[in-house]
């Protein structure tokens, strides 16, 4: 196989869990397009075959192999396939346990590798819903396409979520466990059904809402996984935690892209389509430095936050 210098960057091979450090069997051409890819992958209820199907989308557009297909006729499905379990419950029915018990990581392994696959599903989604001109706003349905170095990002986020939840996966067998043992709620991809209109409320939803909570939290847990000793754990967070800055950067990127030649203020749209398309309040205490350095400045959220300043 071809060596490649920008996959081998992209992907970061040595990061991956065993049986997943190789380009092997991904460079098999036959997606139509990279809309078409991202909507397989999309749609796929088999965990494996979603987590290939993403890594072979980003293999083949990173080796320009694929065009963005904007005009390709088929849409996304409403929801992700997903696979029978984990069962889906209101978040107040999910227990909380101590992480100082290995029933206690478990969980939080679990519910972190939930995250994550939505986080697969909803980069995913960005990908195969707004390919097509015009899509990226209500009532500016002529405005231009998204360009190239648009969909470079959103393949990079879906790539290294496939990598953060493979990695949890791998964690969790480890512990004798796997995703689906216990229940999970469907809080994100409902977040996000309300805006699969409108691409600039999608990323103040998804990249700048909810992956931003991801930099809040993330720190305060490392500590206490490592307080534990589980070091292995501790390794993956880190990833997740790096990676995660990078995506909150996508998502304010293109943010400020959409409302710069749209002739709208960033901060301002941004707290509308907040306040429009995402319920409940911001939770502080913030990591504004970790935010910032994504872009994200407190201007945006602080005035959407539930302390009110
Ligand atoms: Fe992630
Ligand atoms: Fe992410």
């Amino acid at each position: 196989m071809r060596v490649n210098h920008d996959i081998d960057a992209l992907f970061n091979w040595s990061e991956w869990p065993d049986g997943l450090k190789s380009p092997d069997g991904l460079d098999n051409p036959g997606f139509q397009s990279l809309k078409v890819a991202a909507i397989d992958a999309l749609a796929s209820s088999e965990l494996d075959w979603k987590i290939h199907l993403t890594r072979a989308m980003a293999y083949q557009w990173c080796s320009g192999s694929l065009g963005i297909g904007a005009g390709i006729d088929r849409k996304p499905p409403d929801r992700p396939g997903r696979p029978d379990k984990p069962a889906l419950v209101a978040p107040t029915r999910l227990k909380k346990r101590s992480i100082r018990s290995q029933r206690g990581r478990i969980a939080l392994l679990h519910a972190i590798a939930h995250i994550e696959l939505n986080a697969i599903d909803l980069a995913l989604d960005i990908i195969a819903r707004f390919a097509h001109p015009g899509m990226d706003s209500p009532g500016r349905r002529n405005s231009p396409p998204m360009p190239r170095s648009f969909f470079d990002g959103w393949v990079r986020v879906a790539l290294e979520e496939a990598k953060h939840f493979s990695l949890l996966r791998q964690r969790l067998s480890q512990l004798d466990a796997e995703y689906g043992d216990l229940d999970a709620h469907d809080g994100l991809w409902e977040a996000a059904q309300s805006t699969g209109h409108d691409l600039t409320a999608r990323l103040a939803v998804v990249p700048l809402i909810l992956e931003a909570r991801g930099l809040d939290i993330t720190p305060s847990l490392l500590v206490q996984i490592r307080e534990v000793g589980d070091v292995e754990s501790a390794e993956i967070f880190e990833i997740i935690y790096r990676d995660e800055q990078g995506h909150v950067a996508v998502g304010a990127k293109w943010f400020r892209f959409l409302c710069l030649r749209a002739g709208l203020d960033p901060a301002a749209t941004f707290q509308s389509l907040v306040r429009r398309h995402f319920r409940g309040a911001l939770k502080p205490p913030f990591n504004d430095m970790a935010r910032a350095r994504a872009g994200l400045t407190p201007g945006f959220y602080r005035a959407l936050s539930s302390a009110g300043t």
